[in-house]
């Protein structure tokens, strides 16, 4: 090998390692913007908030459920951590207990998508109110 090639081998090995870094990189980014507050959003398509609060009250969902889903009528709390989205879906397709169920001819999938987004848009519950301690 003449002092030409040599040297040339070496440029293209440091460009082969520069761009390994570079994948890297944009690898170690792009998980660390994977929103992962809620379990199950990832799996979760993406609904439309209004139609899914508008779908909540027309469906009747907020009679047992509430208008803000804090439960406590006849059904339980469903927001602003809704169970994962497969779950969800499947639940209110065949209930196991009280609830009635709702086919995909009453709620379409994409509607469930949007009830699930309305669900998640919901402000978290109160923790602690020190003056319901005394
Ligand atoms: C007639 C009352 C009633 C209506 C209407 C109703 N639910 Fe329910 N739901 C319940 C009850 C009660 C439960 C608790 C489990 C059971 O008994 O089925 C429940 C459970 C659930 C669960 C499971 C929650 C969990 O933590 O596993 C989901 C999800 C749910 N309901 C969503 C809905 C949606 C969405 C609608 C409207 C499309 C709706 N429900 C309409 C009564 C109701």
């Amino acid at each position: 090998m003449n002092r030409f090639v040599r040297h040339r081998s070496v440029r293209i090995a440091a460009a082969g390692l520069m761009i390994a870094v570079a994948l890297i990189v944009a690898r170690l980014g792009a998980e660390a913007q994977t929103p992962g507050a809620t379990p199950g959003a990832q799996t979760a398509p993406a609904g439309n908030t209004q139609n899914g609060k508008r779908i909540f009250a027309s469906y009747g969902c907020f009679q047992c459920h509430g208008r803000e889903a804090q439960g406590g009528i006849a059904g339980p709390r469903l927001g602003p951590n809704p169970v994962p989205f497969v779950a969800f879906s499947r639940y209110i397709r065949q209930p196991a207990g009280q609830m009635p169920p709702y086919t995909s001819k009453v709620v379409t999938d994409t509607e469930l998508a949007d009830i699930y987004a309305f669900l998640q848009s919901l402000p978290q519950p109160p923790k602690d109110i020190p003056l319901l301690n005394n």
